[in-house]
């Protein structure tokens, strides 16, 4: 035994490691995330970024955002992705910029301010769904009487993870208008230019109306929907029909009065936002009562299901990492028995 630590010390001097001391032999092993199931109050994250506004203003902290931060990850709400709020006041800018990890936005208060991307700028609103695919330049301004609250999804803890974190301000803080506004609607819908092309790994910036999503959820409402997540309206990419990014699917979702879903577990972790309504999930072994404004965490592998014992729909902003773990082959779902 003397002589294995003083070899195992000998192996660790030269940057060496022995299988035998990092591996458990051929045991059963599946998934087991470092990260538990975890809820975070609407009412609590609403009151501190309140106070965060009167705190601090943009000059000092560049975006006013504040992260559901899991407790058990270094960064981000699970280990590839991360769940932000962000606060824009009347007559504020954020400063342009673009990055390595991609981007979305879903607006959860006020109506008027602008996201310029890559030139375009989108007015925005609550209930309005807007992606910022790595890579593209965006500033955000508001010019509009109303607060603007909307929640950001980054992919930045797997673009942290992966070391590929490149990062660039603009050379001018706000972007100059290139494209004509509408031209994004014009140009990647169904009816389409024939030099749109659709083979980019990463989808042109678009935004999607919550009058749209709100219209679709009405008419395809009282369909039968997924046994696992009721009904459930995926954001996708306008020119492939695909994710939302490469990396990460966005969606919403709504569980209907009385609606009780299956239990089922895969690799892939979910964060939910309730939008609107309010109901219960059982995550692992653990039960989470959510209403509107709270954000909570399915972790990958955990077997989850949802209920709505109430009178009104619930309906939630779903984000996923499943379509990463689909492009890598490490996609797996399974049905639990209850
Ligand atoms: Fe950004
Ligand atoms: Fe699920």
């Amino acid at each position: 035994m003397a002589d294995l630590k003083a070899f195992e010390e000998e192996l660790r001097k030269k940057n060496f490691a022995g299988y035998w001391q990092t591996v458990q032999g051929e045991r059963y092993r599946e998934p087991a995330a470092t990260f538990a199931p975890c809820l975070w109050k609407g009412k609590e994250l609403y009151a501190a970024m309140e106070k965060a506004g009167e705190l601090l203003g943009l000059e000092s902290t560049f975006r006013r955002v504040i992260q559901m931060k899991h407790p058990a990850l270094p960064t981000g709400t699970t280990h590839t992705l991360t769940l932000n709020l962000q606060l824009l006041k009347p007559g504020e800018h954020a400063a342009a910029h673009r990055h390595m990890a991609g981007a979305i936005r879903f607006i959860t208060k006020g109506r008027g301010a602008r996201l310029v991307v890559d030139g375009e700028s989108f007015e925005i609103g609550e209930g309005d769904f807007a992606t910022t695919p790595n890579w593209s330049w965006h500033d955000h301004v508001n010019e509009g009487s109303e607060t603007l609250m909307w929640l950001d999804v980054l992919d930045s803890p797997l673009v942290r993870m992966l070391q590929v974190d490149f990062h660039e301000p603009a050379p001018e803080p706000h972007q100059r208008i290139t494209r004509a506004e509408g031209a994004s609607y014009a140009e990647f819908g169904p009816l389409r230019p024939s030099w749109v092309r659709s083979d980019s790994i990463q989808p042109p910036a678009y935004v999607y109306r919550w009058e749209d999503t709100e219209r679709t959820l009405k008419s395809v409402g009282e369909r039968p929907g997924d046994a696992y997540d009721g009904i459930v309206l995926n954001y996708v990419n306008p020119l492939t029909g695909g994710a939302t990014l490469p990396t990460f699917n966005c969606a919403i979702q709504m569980i209907r009065p009385g609606e009780k879903t299956l239990a089922h577990r895969h690799t892939s972790s979910t964060i939910c936002y309730v939008f609107r309504g309010c109901g219960t999930s059982f995550i692992g072994d653990e039960r989470f009562d959510w209403e509107e404004g709270d954000s909570f965490v399915a972790p990958l592998w955990q077997p989850h299901r949802h209920e709505n014992n109430h009178k009104e729909p619930a309906i939630l902003f779903t984000m996923s990492d499943a379509p990463l773990m689909r492009a890598l082959g490490f996609y797996r779902e399974q049905e639990e028995k209850g």
